[in-house]
């Protein structure tokens, strides 16, 4: 089974293809380049959800089932910022160090710094509208003070897993994986594929 992930980024691919060869059998990840769409994706939507089926359905043109993610974190004490603006949150996108450095100014002198880093998936098939499926996948942190640990992305160096006593950033990625936010949706997400296509 060919599925098209919405990105350009082929270690996302890479990564998205062991995660997800792992519930399904024969499945190929292919990139929107490999699927022949070229088109910019403007990221407009109010929610996680709403992003994902945004690019799922611009892959979809491909004519390929098409899968669309977005993900960020919800910070309680910000009511849920920085949200759909996580990677654009101190203005261009994906600067991660500017990112974590407003993070840390806004959360200044706040007592509650719990939050949350939240994964949307959705998957759309091109000849059946009615199949189309979002998951959600949640994990609780902490954001520390000051950044912890080298690994990950993002806010990963900010974000304690409080069970484990450890940042993302101090997780490799199998450990992170297997109580992140994006491995929950993916686990979610293989498992409604199972279903369908049992149907
Ligand atoms: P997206 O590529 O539009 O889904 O944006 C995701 C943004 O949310 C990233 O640029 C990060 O700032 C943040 N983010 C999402 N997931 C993670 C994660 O696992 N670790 C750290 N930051 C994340």
């Amino acid at each position: 089974m060919k599925i098209v992930l919405a990105s350009r980024n082929q270690h996302k691919i890479a990564e998205w293809q062991a995660t997800l060869g792992k519930y399904i059998d024969g499945v190929q990840l292919l990139s929107l380049d490999d699927a022949g769409i070229f088109e910019e994706i403007e990221e407009n939507g109010k929610t996680f959800e709403e992003n994902a089926f945004i690019k799922a359905r611009t892959a979809a043109k491909s004519g390929y089932v098409s899968i669309g993610e977005d993900s960020g974190l919800a910070v309680t004490a910000l009511d849920g910022e920085p949200g759909v603006y996580s990677a654009r949150y101190a203005g261009g996108h994906g600067n991660d160090g500017a990112n974590n450095a407003l993070l840390l100014q806004k959360l200044k002198g706040k007592a509650d710094r719990s939050a949350k880093f939240v994964c949307a998936i959705a998957c759309v098939f091109p000849e059946d509208m009615a199949r189309d499926v979002c998951v959600r996948g949640e994990t609780e942190g902490v954001i520390l003070e000051e950044l912890r640990g080298e690994g990950g992305f993002g806010y990963d160096p900010l974000f304690l897993y409080e069970p484990e006593g450890k940042t993302f950033a101090e997780m490799n990625g199998e450990e992170k994986n297997a109580i992140s936010h994006r491995g929950k949706a993916i686990a979610l997400l293989a498992k409604e594929l199972k279903k369908i296509n049992e149907r």
